[in-house]
């Protein structure tokens, strides 16, 4: 055993001699890229588009993941003209028998149009293809103990994280209503699904299509749902419904009772100001629009930026602020460095309120 051993390190040592100045593990990644563990990756193993605009892929995660819990999403880093990007997706998929070593899983993208990593995804994803990823995380997530009664309101890409609760957890929930929207009924993002789920009375469906019937509105909620606020609720969907359906609940007194999951973070800041930004150690100055960003500015002038959920929630786009004005995009505040200071900013949700200059 302790000779096998010291063959195998041996062998090792010399292969680590004439594969210098890469070591071993660099060409192991190039071969088997699912199995180093410093850095996670998933393999696409399915490519299945879900309507025009959207595709399912099943992703094959490589060593160090842990199963999500479901609800929750998982950031995919996508090569996209040779610039990694990092963006959140929600796991739509049950689990499928981690003891039986299958630690596959799915996610569902939709195209934003204009959008680098939903674009290139919806368009480009083949299997057989790479991407880095992130452990799972997210709190928009059901309790342990299943809710007497439920209520999802959702609309587009929105369904994704409630069709991953509704797939690992859904026998478990007794009585729940899903309310959904889309622009037409072949935009409805897992419409089969969501359909069969109704036949066998295992929800109850009310499917909106916006193209003809209009936006949704929390008044619209209280005829179809008259227990509104008997349910436990999930919703997730563009910013404006969300807010609307926060003022609804937070009206009457249920607030608690309403979980909301955004794609984008909310924006308050009217855009006024913009200024030339300087990323210090690279050594680069971009333009940067008073409404955007630091985050999309810096990424727009190829610097490569580090980030996260991209919506003020991770903290893993703090940058130091050395010099200059920066705005809060939700709500305004403006942040002032004097030259010497290090004021930690996070950049996915501050833009520039004049020149500055940011440590990277
Ligand atoms: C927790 C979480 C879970 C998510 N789950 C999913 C999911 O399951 N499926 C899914 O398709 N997406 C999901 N998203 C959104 C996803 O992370 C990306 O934001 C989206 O794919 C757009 O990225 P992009 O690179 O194509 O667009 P970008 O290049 O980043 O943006 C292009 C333009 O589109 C705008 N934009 C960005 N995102 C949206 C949006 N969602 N709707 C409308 N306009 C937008 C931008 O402001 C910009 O002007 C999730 C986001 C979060 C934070
Ligand atoms: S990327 Fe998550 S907080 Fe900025």
């Amino acid at each position: 055993m302790a000779l096998t051993r010291t063959l195998r390190s041996g062998a090792w040592r010399v292969v680590g001699l004439i594969t210098t100045p890469l070591v071993p593990a660099d060409y192991l990644d190039a071969v088997v890229p699912l199995r180093n563990p410093d850095v996670l990756r998933g393999k696409i193993v399915g490519v299945r588009p879900e309507t025009a605009h959207s595709v399912t892929l099943t992703l094959r995660p490589g060593i160090g993941w842990r199963p999500p819990t479901p609800g929750q999403y998982v950031r995919l880093g996508v090569d996209v003209d040779g610039v990694r990007l990092w963006r959140s997706y929600s796991v739509t998929s049950a689990p499928r028998g981690t003891a039986r070593g299958d630690d596959r899983f799915t996610v569902t993208v939709n195209e934003v149009p204009g959008g680098a990593v939903s674009t290139h995804l919806v368009r480009r994803a083949r299997t057989g293809m790479i991407v880095h990823l992130d452990l799972p995380a997210g709190e928009f997530t059901l309790p342990a103990v299943a809710p007497r009664k439920a209520l999802f309101v959702t609309a587009g890409s929105g369904i994704t994280p409630v069709m991953g609760m509704l797939r690992s957890r859904g026998h478990e929930l007794a009585d729940v209503v899903v309310v959904h929207s889309a622009r037409t009924r072949a935009d409805v993002v897992f419409g089969d699904d969501l359909r069969a789920l109704a036949a066998r009375g295992r929800i109850r469906l009310v499917e909106r299509h916006t193209g003809t019937d209009g936006r949704i509105k929390p008044a619209d909620l209280d005829e179809l749902v008259p227990d509104l606020f008997e349910r436990d609720a999930w919703a997730c969907g563009p910013n404006e419904l969300l807010d609307d359906l926060e003022e609804h609940w937070e009206q009457s007194g249920a607030r608690a009772l309403l979980r909301t999951e955004r794609f984008r973070p909310t924006v308050v800041a009217d855009g006024a100001g913009g200024g030339d930004v300087t990323f210090t150690l690279a050594g680069r100055t971009v333009p940067a629009g008073g409404g955007q960003p630091l985050l999309e500015a810096g990424e727009a002038g190829g610097v490569l930026m580090p980030s996260g959920c991209r919506m003020g929630i991770c903290f893993k786009c703090v940058l130091p602020l050395r010099e200059g004005a920066v705005r809060d995009l939700r709500d305004g505040t403006l942040t002032v460095a004097e030259p010497g200071d290090a004021i930690p900013v996070q950049t996915c949700i501050n833009a520039a309120a004049g020149p500055c200059r940011i440590e990277l």
